[in-house]
């Protein structure tokens, strides 16, 4: 997609504007101005909010997308606006748009949003459907725009770059992404990008004492991988470490999930996936910040080989894990990678993980979990959520009643608790694994991973929510 500068009058197959409900429109030229007053005036568009009318001109198509009242309207509704008028557009066969923005230049970082919405309103994950006749591609390649910020367009476009790579791995199946593969892409993206990278495999993983991650990998004939990126700029500001739950198929093991609950267990990567595109976007904007990628990854099949309930299993810092469940995998993979993680010493840790469904039952599926253990650093990411439009709430990460469901009779620890505060269970459980006095951050994803109808920014598919707000984070820090 290139987006560029409007030169005088210039006219794209289409031209796109967001209008206000209850506000009169005064731009681009009088023939526009009077189309938009009459549709006013019919009530055949009034901005409401949500709303979209294309309007056939002598030469191409006119595309109103409603905002609602401007006092509610944020620059979030903006950038899915946009790329829901996007969209419409693509898909009707216009290669070019005008996208003006001249009656919304009091938003901040408006550009930003207008990069983000470009690339987000193309992708969709059809790679694997057969383009016969019926198949409509996505046309649109050129954007033109009034208001013009290199900078924040540049920014907005990379976010995006960065969100899309995540969203096109997450939503490979399992049978194309095992831990194996995912490893291989990261080794991939390290190599375009020059970052550092370390991958050990099984039997490096065994001799790394992280058992948590071995029994987890262990019942699948495609075996788990611990994966290591770093991106280190010449003088970094800050050292900060994201880690990824890499499950590339979640059966639940042992434990087996029943049909419905099964599916779309191919999201259960995306926080992996996600680190991949964060790492991919620090590079390539060149931040000040040295990040570190840390990825456990493992298929949790249930086999003959198959850890089981009652095993009593040891993670890297020697504590001792009770099974109770094998569908309480995602924290054990993670006990072994924040322990990494750890070591490192860093700044701060974030892991985002497709944790628990109980999160997904209390947040609903437009908003994510955010447990840290320190105010800073969750009022950094809260703030750098709103910047980015994904929504997250704090969650408590102290309940005594729930802590004390952790310990075992025969362990140290139990993997899973009762049903009751479940996401809470799981966040506390992860806390064991963080040491150092380390800032700790904990999105739970699960829910938000997979929308299942096409919405503003997002089509069909794996989100790869996080992404955005963790590279605004990123680029935050000075
Ligand atoms: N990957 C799932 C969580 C999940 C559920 C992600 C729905 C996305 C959508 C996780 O491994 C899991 O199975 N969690 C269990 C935990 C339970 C056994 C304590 C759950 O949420 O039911
Ligand atoms: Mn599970
Ligand atoms: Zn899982």
């Amino acid at each position: 997609m290139q987006i560029k500068r409007v030169e005088d009058i210039y006219l794209p197959d289409s031209l796109l504007v967001l209008l206000f409900e209850d506000e009169n429109f005064s731009g681009i030229n009088n023939e526009i101005c009077e189309i938009i007053e009459t549709l006013k005036s019919r009530k055949d568009f009034t901005g409401k909010k949500g709303s979209l009318l294309r309007v056939p001109l002598i030469q191409g198509n006119l595309y109103l997308v409603g905002l609602g009242k401007r006092e509610d309207c944020k620059l979030n509704l903006i950038r899915d606006s946009l790329a829901k008028g996007l969209r419409n557009i693509g898909r009707n066969h216009n290669k070019s748009a005008f996208v003006y923005l001249e009656n919304l230049k009091n938003f901040d970082s408006l550009c930003v949003a207008l990069g983000e919405a470009a690339i987000l309103c193309a992708y969709s994950f059809d790679k694997y459907k057969t383009k016969d006749e019926d198949y409509e591609a996505f046309s649109l390649n050129e954007i033109y725009t009034d208001i013009y910020d290199d900078k924040e367009i540049s920014q907005g476009v990379k976010f995006a770059e960065s969100q899309v790579y995540s969203r096109e791995l997450a939503n490979e199946p399992g049978c194309v992404i095992t831990p194996e593969k995912l490893a291989e892409h990261a080794r991939e993206l390290a190599g375009k990008l020059n970052l550092e990278c370390e991958i050990w495999d099984e039997n490096k993983i065994k001799s790394e004492k992280m058992g948590a991650l071995l029994a987890v990998g262990i019942g699948s004939k495609n075996p788990p991988r611990f994966i290591h990126l770093a991106y280190k700029p010449a003088n970094p500001v800050k050292k900060i470490a994201i880690v990824g739950k890499g499950i590339t198929f979640d059966s639940g093991g042992l434990n087996i999930k029943p049909d419905q609950f099964m599916l779309t267990m191919k999201g259960d990567k995306t926080g992996a996936c996600n680190v991949l595109g964060i790492l991919k976007g620090a590079a390539e904007l060149n931040l000040n910040v040295e990040v570190h990628g840390i990825i456990a990854a493992a298929e949790n099949m249930p086999s003959g080989s198959a850890y089981k309930p009652d095993d009593i299993i040891r993670a890297r810092n020697g504590k001792t894990i009770e099974i109770n469940n094998t569908d309480a995998e995602g924290r054990l993979v993670l006990a072994d990678a924040l322990c990494f993680a750890s070591e490192l010493k860093p700044d701060a840790i974030i892991d985002m993980a497709t944790l628990t469904g109980a999160c997904a039952v209390a947040l609903g599926k437009n908003r994510a979990g955010l447990f840290a253990n320190n105010d800073e650093l969750a009022d950094k990411l809260l703030d750098s959520s709103t910047k980015s439009g994904e929504s997250y709430w704090r969650m408590p990460l102290e309940d005594e009643i729930i802590s004390e469901s952790l310990k075992s009779p025969f362990a140290d620890l139990v993997n899973c608790g009762e049903r009751y505060g479940g996401a809470i269970f799981a966040a506390l459980f992860l806390k064991e694994f963080i040491s150092n006095n380390i800032a700790w951050a904990h999105m739970d994803i699960a829910g938000v991973d997979f929308i299942d109808k096409e919405r503003g920014i997002y089509s069909k598919g794996a989100s790869s929510f996080g992404v955005r707000t963790c590279l605004n984070y990123l680029c935050g820090i000075n």
